[in-house]
């Protein structure tokens, strides 16, 4: 009888798999952005993977491709409309509102570790099921904390060894100034309409600066001559962007103004930025972020005004360069049944005293077992047999110097817990 080979299932197309070893980069990165954020006043807040659809659409905003084109939504069984989230800022201010955060003492800044979803076409650095970074800051007026926010990412970057880095800004203005740039940019896009795509062409009435998200060459190129945002910005827009980019001068840290950084998302008010490296291709910004001054008091909520940014991890592992880490633990290898309990229990006494232990329970060979761990990298091996169980002595092997030695179960922690001994 012919059997049909079955189907293998396979990661959905633009998700990946976190292995192992590839994790271990992941928690010593958002290890050191936690401790850098805790640093600067920011406390971790966690919300939902989805939300109502309604939070994007308002939120991010329904002229944004991320809404027009990436959202996995989908109905629940009770007919509400859900999605998967794309991004984090709608729903920290959602959190904020429902929990009213802000009528408590503590400063509203918040960081956040997580899956996006975004239905994009998968590529090198682009993905459908991607991790970000997110930091928010809320009720903060002043252009200190827009550079603050940039000296703190400058600041991880740093601390993971991250160079050739750089920072971009600019400002895209406010509801008083944006309707004249709005009329000028749609007028000089009318001018190129017929060679501009079919997306950009809808774009000029529905929101022209939504035009620079273009991923098409021939409409960034146009792009590139219609008027610049930076020149129409209100006295107090341009005030903001004088006073952001001195901050970042006082603090030594060198940034490129892009008059076109207008960035993906509708919310966004005065400054925006994102930082750039030249070790990625195509998908290059680690990071992006900015002011979002309307979107609680577009929400229903209280006027309070927000900016923050987010870090796309897997871009950001990319370059980090991560020194290889060797692995430190103690192999129990036994001969038998008696000697196998005994391992367990010493095992659990080690493990609690913050030995990192490994006793696998497949029935192998000692050499076996030896060369098991040696292939697995350990550290030290501990030999136990009947004999040894009896007379309560062990050998341990340093697996480093390859010397052995006996042992008495009461003496391993003192010898192997110290960091010296397992050089
Ligand atoms: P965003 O620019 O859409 O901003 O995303 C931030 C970062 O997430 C990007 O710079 C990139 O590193 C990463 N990223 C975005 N899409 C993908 C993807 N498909 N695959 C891999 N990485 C990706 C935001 O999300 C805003 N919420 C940032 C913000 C926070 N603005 C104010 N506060």
């Amino acid at each position: 009888m012919i059997t049909k080979a079955k189907k293998r299932i396979t990661a959905v197309k633009g998700t990946h798999d976190i292995l192992p070893e590839e994790a271990r980069k992941w928690q010593k990165v958002e290890s050191v952005a936690r401790e850098i954020f805790e640093l600067y006043g920011y406390r971790e807040i966690r919300t939902p993977v989805f939300e109502p659809t309604e939070l994007f659409e308002k939120g991010t905003g329904e002229t944004s491709d991320v809404v027009t084109k990436e959202m996995y939504t989908f109905w629940d069984k009770a007919g509400r409309s859900l999605t998967l989230r794309p991004e984090y800022t709608p729903s920290v201010v959602r959190a904020i509102m429902d929990h009213s955060l802000h009528l408590q003492s503590s400063p509203m800044r918040y960081y956040f570790f997580g899956p996006m979803f975004r239905y994009d076409k998968p590529q090198k650095g682009r993905y459908r099921q991607f991790h970000q970074i997110d930091i928010e800051v809320f009720g903060e007026k002043d252009a200190a904390i827009d550079a603050e926010i940039v000296e703190m990412a400058d600041f991880l970057l740093k601390s993971l060894n991250v160079r050739d880095t750089e920072i971009l800004v600019n400002s895209v203005g406010c509801r008083a100034c944006r309707p004249s740039y709005h009329r000028e940019l749609k007028e000089a896009a009318e001018g190129v309409r017929e060679n501009l795509c079919a997306d950009c062409q809808r774009k000029i009435n529905l929101n022209p600066l939504r035009i620079f998200d273009c991923k098409e060459e021939t409409c960034r190129e146009l792009s590139r001559g219609f008027p610049k945002i930076t020149d129409f910005l209100c006295s107090e827009c341009e005030e903001h962007f004088k006073r952001f980019c001195d901050s970042l001068g006082s603090y030594g840290i060198p940034y490129r103004i892009e008059p076109r950084l207008v960035r993906g998302l509708d919310y966004y008010t005065k400054t925006t930025f994102e930082i750039i490296s030249s070790k990625l291709g195509a998908q290059d910004a680690i990071l992006g972020g900015g002011r979002y001054d309307d979107m609680m008091k577009e929400f229903g909520g209280p006027d309070i005004c927000g900016i923050g940014f987010a870090m796309g991890l897997e871009r950001f592992l990319s370059v980090v360069p991560f020194e290889a880490e060797k692995e430190s633990f103690l192999y129990i290898a036994f001969l038998g049944d008696a000697a196998k309990e005994a391992g367990m229990a010493l095992a659990r006494r080690l493990r609690r005293g913050g030995v990192e232990c490994l006793i696998e329970y497949k029935d192998r060979a000692l050499k076996n077992q030896l060369s098991r761990a040696n292939k697995l990298g350990a550290s030290w091996v501990l030999i136990i047999g009947e004999d040894e169980v009896r007379a309560n002595r062990y050998q341990l092997k340093n697996m480093n110097t390859g010397s052995q030695q006996e042992i008495r179960a009461e003496e391993i922690l003192d010898l192997i817990g110290k960091p010296e001994s397992s050089s």
